[in-house]
């Protein structure tokens, strides 16, 4: 009985001591740390004056280890609409305009935005590629690739501890001409991250417009950069960043030049025999000015602040 207890004291002793000398290397959600970190939501992160008063200081200077985090968002209750907009998707077109399809998967367009993948993403997983220094000495970020999921790992030093935040690739954006940026759900929000990949240093850098010894994970994905970049986002009404997360399509698809295909699908089905086509559109049957207007949806010439003047390719509008 007495041996029984001192083994116990002595157990209880050598656990005591262990824990309170336990090196002090383990990753902390950064959640935990509020000194530098702050919850954004994304109608306060568009309002410029409001983000950039957590970024600098009166004297203009970048407020080094601020770290914006996007405040939970309410999720969407009701269900989904399944029809996806009357959108199909490329895949549908090509059981009847197969050669069109086989050309088509090829193009920047079709690979403008897509699911992440060690083919998609672009930048390097590599030990010794995948860390990403910056002004702060306390601040870092590694990108993580784990069991085909990947993840940029935000790393903050304070004091003696280390604070960690991942953030999935979910989506990404950019064929990879220039470069590539990617964005990650929180619940049914779309947030871009802070780390980006440019093709000409083959570097991961931070996203234009975000300021290097910082980390933002609070910028939202609003649905004119979708509109651009993807087929098809159903938007919640009302919200700057809320979607459906299981009826979008990505890639910019036939549907984007051609209109909607669901139809003119379900019309061929019925009437096999037809060589007359019905519900589609063929820009080559439009006015010149009309069938500009298909490419200048996005490529200029609209007066959205995001494209570029007439006849030019827009500017990188991150
Ligand atoms: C079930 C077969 C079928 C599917 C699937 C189909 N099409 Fe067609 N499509 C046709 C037929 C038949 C025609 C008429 C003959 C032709 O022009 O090839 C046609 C014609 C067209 C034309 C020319 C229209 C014109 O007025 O000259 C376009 C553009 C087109 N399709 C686009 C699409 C797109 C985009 C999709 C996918 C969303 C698609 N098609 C899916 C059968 C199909
Ligand atoms: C008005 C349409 C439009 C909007 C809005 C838009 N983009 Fe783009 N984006 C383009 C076009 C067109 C290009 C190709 C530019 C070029 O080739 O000069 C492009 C290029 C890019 C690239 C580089 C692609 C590559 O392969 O190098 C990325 C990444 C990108 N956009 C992301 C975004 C993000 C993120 C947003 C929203 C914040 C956005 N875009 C909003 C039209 C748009
Ligand atoms: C960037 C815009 C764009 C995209 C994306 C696109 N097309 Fe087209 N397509 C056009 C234009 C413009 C024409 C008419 C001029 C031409 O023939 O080049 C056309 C012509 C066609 C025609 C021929 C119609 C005819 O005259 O007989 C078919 C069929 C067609 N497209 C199907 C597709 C399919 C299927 C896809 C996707 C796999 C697709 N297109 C993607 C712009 C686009
Ligand atoms: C829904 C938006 C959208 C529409 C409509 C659209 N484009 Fe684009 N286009 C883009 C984007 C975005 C890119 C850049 C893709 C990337 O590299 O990620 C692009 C890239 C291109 C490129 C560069 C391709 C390359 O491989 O370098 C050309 C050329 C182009 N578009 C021509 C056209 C023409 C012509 C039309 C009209 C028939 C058109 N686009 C319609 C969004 C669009």
């Amino acid at each position: 009985m007495k041996r029984l207890f001192v083994v116990s004291v002595v157990a209880i002793l050598l656990v005591a001591t262990l824990t309170y000398f336990q090196p002090q290397g383990g990753v902390i959600p950064l959640e935990e740390e509020r000194a530098n970190v702050y919850f954004v939501s994304p109608d306060e992160y568009l309002r410029t004056r409001l983000r950039d008063s957590y970024l600098w200081d009166l004297a203009g200077n970048v407020k080094l280890d601020t770290v914006l985090l996007p405040v939970a968002p309410e999720v969407l209750k009701d269900k989904t609409d399944p029809t996806s907009g009357g959108f199909v998707g490329a895949e549908a077109c090509a059981e009847c305009h197969l050669s069109y399809y086989e050309s088509f998967v090829e193009t920047s367009h079709f690979k403008t935005s897509a699911k992440p993948s060690q083919t998609t993403i672009l930048g390097s997983f590599e030990p010794g590629k995948s860390l990403v220094e910056t002004k702060s000495p306390n601040l870092s970020f590694e990108m993580l690739a784990k069991d085909n999921k990947f993840f940029q790992s935000a790393r903050l030093r304070v004091r003696d501890k280390t604070y960690a935040g991942e953030f999935p690739f979910d989506l990404v954006t950019g064929s990879g001409k220039m470069g590539q940026t990617y964005c990650y759900w929180k619940d049914d929000h779309l947030f871009q991250l802070h780390i980006s990949y440019l093709v000409d240093t083959d570097c991961w850098i931070n996203s234009p417009g975000f300021v290097d010894g910082t980390a933002s994970y609070a910028r939202p994905i609003v649905a004119r950069c979708l509109e651009c970049h993807a087929t098809y986002f159903q938007a919640v009404e009302g919200t700057r960043n809320q979607y459906r997360r299981d009826n979008y399509i990505l890639g910019i698809s036939c549907e984007n030049c051609h209109g909607r295909g669901r139809e003119h699908i379900t019309y061929h089905h019925q009437h096999p025999d037809s060589t007359e086509s019905y519900g589609i559109v063929n820009p080559a049957d439009l006015s010149a000015e009309r069938a500009r207007d298909t490419c200048r949806l996005c490529h200029g010439g609209t007066a959205d602040a995001n494209s570029s003047q007439d006849g030019q390719l827009p500017v990188l509008p991150f």
